[in-house]
């Protein structure tokens, strides 16, 4: 068992193979944080909670046993003399919101149990993660709040969730419950959380913790472009490979908050969970009410382990259906191709050319429905538009098989245009205030996903299409942010709710959807990567990652996306130049090389590839099923970080693979701006040291402590924009 009580000491301890988190409760029942770090065998940990309590401000429990100001506590609450940011407040019968829960009981369990309507990680088998559920108590609300945590037994990752129930007679409001909360005795770390904007997301940036209020935040109604639902804690001296570092990951694609607070004795608290502005929940009697959840991954091996072990994580424990470990299809996608211009025989141009290529799918992109030629109308029906796709979906789809090609389809199911059908027959369908203009982005609505007949009629909708072709892929898309989040079905005193019922409308929607299509490959999408979070893995295996498609974009993309999530969920295609975000012209190799690195496909016109670049195209095939186990199912490796490397002079980026059985390595080496007289060394990382490696293109061959402590030389002359791939065998 990975989780252990003490009963003497009453100290609680989860154990994973390098890391241990403990608490224990005070003789006064409440929940004392007592330690997060590097594995220990101790349960006698109680010394370190003495801390000082002399400021006479900081008020005593009634028992004048313990100052909550100065505590760690495991699961802060509101108005009861912590002062920092709490995780918990509920405004009970009497209007108040001073929130006093207390030890009750608790269980120790094998395996993980499910979040009712909620996206989780999963142990595939009992044993392979266990669960320790405490159940605190507030006698004034008769609110039971149980606090789960699970600790995988193979991977150093704790998740955590929390429920609150109401076992009394009167209803109270939650106005703030986070999914976790961590004290830390010290404040030495840097903040490092993923950044961004359309075409640009996920970016690492990195702050020195300051006394005060730090944090990220998300109230667009999903998880956004912006920010990214993840934070990490980096321990002063950390390094891509060593030094400590505190991931922090919550499972959810709506707003957010992750809030890192320095009070003044130098402790540092980590709150994560639903964003509480804008957000409340009635609780009647007997109801209860469930957070996302919190995926902590502790280092001491820098950020680099803690991203694979996110990526072992998520691959095997977050994402699931067949295609989760099933080969992915290589994909052409006709959004840049051709935009809206498109008809049946286009598609059908494009699938020819893929089947000559080793392109494996054809997917349809925007434009396929009601009477869309262009963004401003007919999202909300979703039937298809006879005018462009002559002879129905099916003989379409018909025809692109009959090339051997599989068929996928773009749907944007969450939205609703003032120019549709649906909005002419339900113009309360809609999320919105009435009395107030409702706002307007790339001329659409967003539909009250928190009604149950709106998702009933569009299930049918897009059940009808998947039903009535061969449909194996599809794109779900989401292009705009959330604004007067009302909703017409509930009470004013609910209204609070419409942001997180939305989001759990959108779950229970995808839920259906792939139960009742099983066989079907979900790609996620929000204008790329602006839902690119774990709540859309559980549902879609892989991801848009970015509409910017050029090749040197995206290797920042790409390489701060890594930081939690592996290469098989980042979808990533090779496109035309000069790029469409940027107007670049990248060589058709390197394209190749940095779309190689995700799940990998192609978003161009392949009816007007020259000879030359056809040959490209093969040659790439070939080398996607070649390297496919290793990039997929294998180790990632950042080696150069493109976003710090600005500074350098030749500015470049690289990362590598590595097989599970360590003895293939795919090194990739692009050279974003480059400089003469320069030279460049890059060491590898995880080889077997004992083991020879061959350079499969040179026949050089190197040990694996020479690679790992030297490195290869790539000093010879990069132009700008230049890839170099290289492959070695260990035999
Ligand atoms: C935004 C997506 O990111 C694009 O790939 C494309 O599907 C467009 N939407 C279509 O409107």
């Amino acid at each position: 068992m990975a989780i252990i009580f003490d009963f003497e000491r009453k100290v609680f301890r989860l154990d994973t193979p390098q890391s241990s988190y403990a608490m224990y409760i005070s003789e006064s029942g409440f929940l004392i944080h007592l330690y997060y770090g590097a594995k220990i065998p101790d349960t006698d940990l109680i010394y370190l909670a003495k801390r000082p309590n002399t400021v006479s401000f900081s008020a005593l429990t009634a028992d004048q046993k313990l100052t909550l100001d100065s505590a760690l506590l495991e699961y802060p609450t509101n108005g009861i003399s912590d002062m920092r940011s709490s995780a918990l407040s509920i405004r009970g019968f009497s209007g108040n919101s001073a929130t006093d829960i207390r030890y009750r009981s608790h269980r120790i369990y094998s395996g993980k149990p499910k979040i009712p309507g909620l996206p989780a990680t999963y142990a595939e088998n009992e044993n392979d993660a266990d669960t320790l559920e405490i159940v605190m108590y507030d006698e004034l609300w008769d609110a039971e709040i149980t606090l789960f945590y699970t600790a995988f037994n193979t991977l150093d990752a704790i998740t955590r969730s929390v429920r609150v129930k109401n076992n009394g007679t009167k209803a109270f409001d939650i106005e703030r419950v986070h999914s976790s909360a961590v004290d830390f005795y010290d404040d030495n770390f840097e903040m490092l959380h993923l950044e961004g904007r359309w075409g640009k997301e996920r970016t690492p940036v990195k702050r020195r913790l300051m006394y005060g209020l730090q944090g990220i935040q998300s109230k667009r109604g999903s998880s956004s472009h912006n920010h990214n639902p993840f934070v990490a804690l980096c321990r002063d001296g950390w390094t891509e490979e060593s030094g400590e570092v505190y991931g922090f990951s919550l499972v959810y694609s709506g707003n957010f908050s992750a809030e890192v607070e320095v009070d003044s004795l130098n402790s540092t608290r980590v709150l994560m969970g639903i964003n509480p502005t804008d957000f409340g929940w009635h609780l009647d009697a007997g109801e209860s009410f469930c957070t996302p959840e919190t995926v902590m991954v502790y280092s001491n091996e820098g950020l680099g382990k803690m991203s694979r072990t996110y990526h072992r994580l998520y691959r095997n424990n977050l994402c699931r259906g067949e295609w989760k470990t099933k080969k992915r299809p290589i994909i052409v996608n006709n959004w840049e191709a051709t935009y809206f211009g498109f008809d049946d025989d286009k598609l059908v141009a494009i699938a020819k050319e893929a089947s000559e290529l080793g392109i494996e799918m054809l997917v349809m992109d925007d434009g396929w429905f009601g009477k869309r030629n262009t963004d401003n109308c007919s999202l909300g029906d979703w039937y298809v538009n006879q005018d462009k796709i002559r002879g129905g979906l099916k003989q379409l789809v018909d025809r692109v098989n009959a090339l051997g090609i599989k068929f996928g389809i773009w749907f944007e199911p969450e939205m609703i245009s003032p120019d549709s059908d649906l909005f002419r027959e339900h113009p309360d369908w809609c999320l919105h205030v009435n009395g107030r203009e409702c706002s307007i982005a790339r001329s659409q609505y967003v539909l009250d996903m928190s009604r149950k007949d709106v998702r009933d009629n569009i299930f049918e909708q897009m059940s009808k299409i998947l039903s009535n072709a061969n449909i194996e892929y599809v794109k779900w898309d989401f292009n705009r942010n959330l604004t007067e989040v009302g909703s017409e079905q509930l009470p004013p005193e609910r209204q609070k709710e419409v942001g997180h019922r939305y989001v759990l409308g959108v779950y229970e929607l995808l839920e259906r959807l792939v139960t009742e299509f099983p066989k079907l490959l979900l790609e996620g999408c929000s204008g790329g990567g602006g839902r690119f979070d774990p709540g859309m893995l559980y549902y879609s295996p892989q991801i848009w990652t970015s509409d910017d498609t050029d090749a040197i974009e995206r290797l920042e993309i790409q390489n701060g996306t890594s930081i939690v999530y592996p290469p098989s969920t980042m979808s990533a295609h090779v496109s035309a130049i000069p790029n469409h975000q940027t107007g670049r012209n990248t060589s058709f190799k390197t394209r190749g090389d940095v779309a190689m690195a995700g799940a990998f496909g192609y978003e161009l016109d392949l009816t007007k590839l020259s000879e030359e670049e056809r040959e490209l195209v093969r040659k790439q095939v070939r080398t996607y099923h070649e390297f496919y186990d290793t990039i997929q199912n294998g180790e990632y490796y950042r080696l150069i970080n493109p976003t710090e490397d600005k500074s350098n002079p030749t500015c470049s980026a690289a990362w590598e693979s590595v097989s599970g059985d360590k003895r293939d390595v795919i090194v990739t080496y692009v050279v974003m701006r480059t400089s003469v007289s320069i030279s460049r060394y890059v060491r590898l990382r995880g080889l077997d040291p004992d083991l020879t490696y061959t350079n499969t293109e040179s026949g050089e061959s190197y040990s694996g402590a020479l690679l790992m402590n030297a490195g290869i030389n790539l000093s010879w002359n990069h132009k700008d924009g230049d890839s170099t791939v290289i492959h070695f065998k260990a035999l």
